[in-house]
């Protein structure tokens, strides 16, 4: 059945979470620029995964795959989707049927389980369909935590959420089973990646001043000091004979940290974005070391 199911999909497994800086928008110019061979596939911000998820369909990543990001509940997620498939689908119609009675309280119920103590015994399945459910149904799929840890987002504006999708789960999990999933800093990268192997760093972009307001993993998260500890690694893993691709904002101050190396300017459109007029297409950038 669930073979048959994933059969029937005439085209891939998609991102099966809302993530802020999702690269969408940028797919064609990551393809145009990839590397013309490599060996192994290493991303170490995957956040929505919609670069590796694109790379993956249109069979680019024939060797290892390993996926990574330093936030817990966002791996639980995809290690479950990768492991427990079924168990997470029949959880997640649970939440769906409780949700429909009453979207603000059950929201609310649901956003509260870090809060007690439990949390921590809690089953990757449990926290998973927490964390899918809640993405799909807060403001804007942001993903922020208060100074304590605990989830913040207020409940979005929705009528029919599109919470999951059966077949797609699945076909993820399908997807998954080849990969490595980490949760670490992006530095761990220094241990893996080999020469001849393919990194794609896809990092919280730097603010263009006026323009980006939102956030998840705010600018303090990742602010100055992370975006030069970034370029060291992108330094020291070029040198190491690695193919390397980084996206980031057209801010000056990353035109700088990157002066070394090969940077393309595309246009994306922003989804997440506090000021309306941010909404039309801006430009980005694309750094390459080959
Ligand atoms: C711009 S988002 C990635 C978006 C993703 N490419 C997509 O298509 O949805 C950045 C991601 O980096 C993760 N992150 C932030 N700081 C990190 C760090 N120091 N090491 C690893 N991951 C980090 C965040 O949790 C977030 O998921």
């Amino acid at each position: 059945m669930e073979n048959q199911e994933i059969f029937n999909r005439n085209y891939g497994a998609e991102p099966f979470l809302k993530w802020a800086g999702g690269k969408r928008q940028l797919l064609s110019a990551i393809e145009e620029h990839l590397p013309k061979k490599f060996k192994n596939y290493l991303e170490p911000f995957l956040g929505g995964g919609a670069a590796f998820f694109h790379l993956y369909n249109n069979g680019f990543l024939k060797n290892n795959m390993t996926l990574i990001d330093n936030n817990p509940e966002l791996i639980n997620s995809y290690i479950t989707v990768k492991n427990d498939a079924e168990a997470l689908i029949a959880l997640l119609e649970e939440f769906k049927r409780s949700y429909v009675e009453n979207p603000h309280d059950f929201y609310y119920e649901l956003r509260n389980w870090d809060k007690q103590d439990k949390y921590g015994k809690r089953s990757s399945v449990e926290r998973a369909a927490r964390t899918i459910f809640l993405n799909k149904t807060c403001f804007n799929g942001l993903y922020r935590v208060n100074s304590k840890g605990f989830f913040n987002v207020p409940l979005g504006r929705y009528k029919n959420p599109n919470i999951f999708n059966r077949e797609n789960i699945l076909c993820v999990s399908e997807a998954l089973k080849k990969v490595e999933i980490i949760c670490d800093d992006f530095s761990v990268c220094l241990k893996t990646a080999k020469a001849g192997d393919f990194v794609y760093f896809d990092p919280p972009y730097f603010p263009i001043s006026g323009t980006s307001c939102f956030t998840g993993y705010t600018k303090e998260e990742f602010g100055t000091e992370e975006q030069k500890k970034l370029r060291d690694t992108f330094a020291k893993l070029s040198c190491r004979g690695c193919f390397l691709m980084l996206s980031n904002s057209s801010a000056d101050f990353i035109k700088n940290l990157y002066k070394d190396f090969n940077i393309y300017e595309v246009s994306a459109k922003r989804f997440i974005n506090c000021v309306s007029e941010g909404r039309g297409p801006i430009k980005e950038l694309l750094v390459t070391n080959y």
